[in-house]
């Protein structure tokens, strides 16, 4: 059991007042949540990148509500301190602010979650602003957003012309006048990812925005090499868990055929 406080939406503010990187991974499961908190991340988010690495999809865009509900419920069961945030799946809150109210709900009542992130800049505000007006603590995630995959024609980094890098300023600026704690800035160009965090209070989240963000995150089956999909350009590797796993399989699988597996010891004489 960790002696460490609960990060709240205030600790992550006061870390980028003193400059203190946040630290943020993604979680779908009860053990690996835990293992990661005891860790000492600081944010861990059930990303909707679930529909990906743990569902197979080919996209974030399959995945629903209740899936993302019940893998939710999985992961604050191991009570995180880390703050846990939910996102919110496509089709989710975009439809209109009561759907969006009723669905963001259900991820803080049912799944145990402190806050959610739903993506978009201006277009969100509005949503963003009415569910931090009911006390649901909202990260913003602005850049290349995967849930408008198929509106951009592709994962494209974003912020390479003038026009782009100033449009994703105004998007930052306005979702935090809407009141949400951060913003995750994905696929964007270094110099987008600093002045965006210059040019806000509240704290960035990197992923593929360049080193001065006031933190990162990456996806958890990326950073120790267990999803073997579609691997973008920001993802560092700190374990080849796959191949551990692929080689203690086939370890099993020769001492069952070769009878050596179970021994005396590991049966019940
Ligand atoms: O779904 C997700 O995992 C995310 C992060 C990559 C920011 O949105």
């Amino acid at each position: 059991m960790s002696d460490r406080k609960k990060v709240t939406v205030n600790t992550l503010k006061r870390m980028k007042e003193k400059g203190e990187k946040i630290v943020c991974l993604t979680a779908y499961d009860y053990s690996t949540a835990a293992m990661l908190d005891e860790s000492g991340v600081d944010l861990l988010l059930v990303g909707d990148s679930a529909g990906m690495v743990v569902a197979g999809y080919d996209s974030t865009l399959p995945i629903s509500m209740d899936e993302m509900v019940f893998i939710t419920k999985w992961v604050s069961r191991a009570k995180p301190k880390a703050l846990l945030i939910a996102d919110m799946p496509f089709g989710s809150y975009q439809p209109d602010i009561s759907t969006a109210i009723k669905n963001a709900t259900r991820f803080i009542q049912e799944g145990g979650a402190d806050g959610v992130k739903i993506e978009g800049g201006k277009r969100s505000a509005e949503t963003a602003r009415a569910l931090v007006e009911i006390g649901i603590p909202v990260m913003g995630h602005i850049g290349m957003t995967p849930q408008s995959v198929n509106e951009f024609g592709g994962y494209k980094v974003k912020g390479k012309t003038d026009e782009s890098h100033d449009a994703l300023i105004d998007d930052a600026k306005e979702l935090q006048d809407a009141g949400v704690f951060s913003i995750v800035l994905e696929a964007v160009k270094t110099k987008t990812g600093t002045d965006i965090t210059r040019a806000v209070d509240i704290p960035t989240i990197g992923i593929g925005a360049g080193p001065e963000c006031d933190g990162q995150i990456l996806v958890i089956n990326d950073l120790i090499g267990s999803y073997n999909g579609f691997e973008p350009n920001f993802v560092r590797r700190y374990a080849d868990v796959g191949n551990t796993i692929r080689e203690a399989v086939k370890k099993f699988s020769g001492d069952v055929k070769s009878g050596d597996y179970p021994s005396a010891d590991e049966s019940y004489e």
